[in-house]
């Protein structure tokens, strides 16, 4: 698509490279949004075994976390993570995936910013962070031994292949599509998503406007200004800064685009 920065041809072709090496694909979700951020082309992964981690469970709403793992249990194993997980217990839930291999080898998977560099440093247990908040900005490859795995000590970046306007606005919600990339429907969509999940009456206009001017982001003339207004707070609700919020609930659209993928 249009919006797809430049590296992102490049970073798709290291996941075809590695790929033929790997055992174990760790697929990591968002559990705010695990129907949008399983939207990739899932069929590269199909001789693979496939585990799911939904991660960020600190943002998203803790019933539908655990009725989300729930689902996703009846077909692959599943974690319900966030950035507070211990080692210890990531380490025993990749323990305990079914292999062949006496030292399998994993990679870490996800649409961008779901949390793939955070999991990686806790497996490796290291501590100094090499994570970026921007979509799309981990690179380098590399294989660490740890605890009887191999692991990429790189991130597999996916992008969503099967594209709606549902689908992005929700990438937008979690903080998954580089803003800038985004126009005025699709904003307008996600606002809509985001006020029915957290009971917001108004509209995105109205919304704006209060918000705005509450955060004294207005132009010259005193009017609020839109633009400022509307980046800040989809940053914010992307940071789990409007509650806690899950935007995807219903389970038979994750098999279905897993199937399609
Ligand atoms: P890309 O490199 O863009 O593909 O990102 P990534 O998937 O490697 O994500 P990364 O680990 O860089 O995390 C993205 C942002 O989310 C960072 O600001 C992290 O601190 C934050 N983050 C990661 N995991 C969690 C979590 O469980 N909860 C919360 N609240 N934030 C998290």
């Amino acid at each position: 698509k249009a919006w797809y920065p430049g590296h992102v041809q490049k970073a798709k072709r290291q996941i075809r490279e590695n790929l033929k090496k790997i055992d174990i694909v760790v697929i990591v979700l968002d559990a705010r949004a695990p129907v949008a951020t399983t939207s990739f082309e899932m069929k590269i992964f199909k001789d693979k075994q496939r585990v799911f981690l939904l991660n960020k469970t600190d943002l998203a709403d803790s019933e539908y976390n655990k009725k989300w793992a729930c689902e996703i249990a009846k077909l692959y194993p599943t974690l319900l993570v966030n950035k507070d997980t211990n080692r210890k217990e990531l380490l025993t839930f990749l323990k305990s995936i079914p292999t062949k291999y006496a030292n399998p080898r994993i990679a870490v998977v996800g649409v961008p910013n779901v949390g793939k560099s955070t999991i990686i440093n806790k497996i490796l247990g290291r501590h100094k962070a090499k994570t970026g908040a921007q979509p799309g900005i981990t690179r380098g490859v590399q294989w660490v031994n740890v605890e009887g795995f191999t692991v990429l000590d790189s991130p597999g970046i996916l992008f969503s292949e099967i594209f709606s306007k549902d689908i992005a606005a929700k990438l937008l919600l979690i903080g998954s599509l580089p803003i800038e990339n985004v126009d005025d429907e699709i904003f307008d969509y996600a606002f809509k998503i985001y006020a029915s999940a957290a009971g917001v009456q108004k509209d995105i206009v109205q919304f704006l406007e209060e918000y705005g001017r509450s955060r004294g982001l207005l132009k010259k003339g005193g009017q609020v200004d839109y633009e400022k207004a509307k980046t800040l707070f989809f940053k914010e609700v992307s940071e789990g800064k409007h509650g806690r919020l899950t935007y995807d609930t219903e389970f038979e659209k994750f098999w279905e685009v897993l199937k399609n993928g």
